[in-house]
Order: structure tokens, then sequence, then C-alpha cells
């Protein structure tokens, strides 16, 4: 089984999209704050990649039953329903309801990939459900990092290097890695036993820290707290899993979960 690793978004190789199992992490915080309304019952979250297509999305659907969220620059939006902090997506606040979310880099990421059969949103909060349901496909990995502005990000990086070591792990180190996903590994050996430093120490971590939202670092570095694992196909997320695509199956011989 080949995991391919990519940084940021334009380093992507768009064939391997079609071929594999698809991964976006944005830790902080689009990724993170999906799960969280997922996990609190939203019925669907919506990425867009701007202020127009989030308002076309909104006069598609109509404003009941729907909430607007999202940042930019970090900082909540003059008229929106909620930012883009995970700890405001609660049961109170989307349960049941359709949630359009607009964020810099992990929306827009997901934007660019709305060609792809599906993509697993994966965050820290999520991480082992990801890495089962990855073992379970059995295909091919691509892990893409949302990165910031384009840029490579420490904590994006971790949590796609500590999907690769757990995956070796459960394979018995059989895993054809691309040079990123090696380096994702050394990343974990790293911060493996303090996540929240990697976080802490990038510089959209520190930006978020500068902008008081230090709670925000704390929840996005929790590991392993939710079993949800939502799924982006054409353009909106949800808890469905996507139906099989064709591409054959690699062979998998699993040792260990
Ligand atoms: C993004 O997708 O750009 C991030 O989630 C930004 C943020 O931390 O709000």
């Amino acid at each position: 089984v080949k995991v391919d690793v990519f940084f940021t978004i334009p380093q992507v190789k768009d064939d391997l999209l079609h071929s594999g199992s698809v991964v976006l992490i944005d830790v902080l915080r689009a990724t993170t704050t999906i799960c969280h309304a997922m996990e609190n019952g939203a019925q669907r979250v919506i990425p867009v990649g701007d202020l127009g297509e989030a308002t076309s999305f909104v006069e598609s659907l109509g404003r009941a039953n729907l909430v607007l969220g999202g940042e930019r620059d970090a900082l909540p939006i003059e008229g929106f329903d909620l930012g883009n902090s995970p700890l405001e997506y609660t049961e109170e606040s989307v349960g049941g309801s359709n949630v359009v979310l607009l964020t810099s880099n992990g929306c827009s990421a997901l934007t660019r990939m709305r060609h792809v059969h599906a993509v697993a949103i994966a965050s820290f909060a999520n991480h082992r459900t990801v890495v089962d349901w990855l073992l379970k496909e059995g295909r091919d990995v691509v892990i893409c990092c949302a990165g910031s502005r384009d840029q490579f990000c420490i904590e994006d990086s971790v949590c796609a290097g500590l999907l690769v070591s757990r995956l070796q792990k459960a394979l018995g180190g059989k895993l054809e890695l691309n040079d990123a996903a090696r380096v994702g590994e050394v990343l974990v050996e790293r911060y493996a036993d303090c996540l929240v430093d990697s976080l802490k120490q990038s510089s959209h971590g520190r930006h978020l820290l500068k902008h008081g939202f230090a709670e925000d670092l704390e929840t996005c570095a929790r590991l392993d707290v939710m079993e949800i694992l939502p799924f982006f196909v054409k353009d909106q997320i949800t808890l469905e899993t996507p139906a099989p695509s064709t591409e054959p199956q690699a062979a998998v011989d699993r040792v260990e979960a």
C-alpha cells in the first residue's frame, strides 16, 4: 500500500486523488470544527471558498434551519451566525441544521477537491476513526494537508505523520511512503507526547493565540475524542459512507489495529 502525504494543496498530484483513499487535514481549525459540527448533530456542512459562494448557497437553501459560519483572518465575519471556533459548534447551535462554512484554508481546499469521489475529513479529534477506515478500505492513501495560505504548517503535518505511523504500526511497517510521509513520521517522534506544542509553535497557532483563541488550540489538539468520520462528496459533508469507488483494491496484510 502506498501512502503519499502532501504538505500543501498546490503540491497535490491530481491523478493520485482518483486512485486511492483521500484525506484532508486542517487541524487549526476547519476540519476540527467540521468534526465538532457533525458530532453535535449538524445534518450537513457545506464548505465554501468565498463570500459569493456563501451567499449563493444561502439564497438557494433559504435561511431557515441554516447556520452560517466561518472566519476571515481567523476572526468571525460580520453578519454570520458563528465564527470558526470548534467550541461554538454545539448541539444547541447546529443540531439538525445545515451549516455553510467559509474558511480561508480548509474549506477553500475542499472546494478545490469537488471533483474527487470522496474526501475523508480528518483531525486529531477523529484520528483513530480515520485510521480504521483507511485500513478497512485497503487502498493506496493520499493525505492532503490544507496548510496555511498554501504554505507548510506544522500541526497538519504532525496529524498527517500520525496517520502514517499508526498505519505503519497496523500493517507491520510495510507501507511504501513518499518523502513527505517519512518527514511526517519524524515530526511525530518530536511531537507525539505534546501534540498541543505543534499547534502552539505554528505560525497560525501563534496568530490564534494572539487573538485570544487559546482554548481552541487545546481543543484542536485533543486526540481520539470522537468516533465520527465525515465525508465530503460533491459539495457537502455528511456522515454518510460514500459508495465504493470503482478503482481496484490493493491487498492489505493487517498486523494490528
Ligand atoms: C482555515 O481554514 O483557514 C482555518 O480554519 C482558519 C482558522 O483558524 O479559522
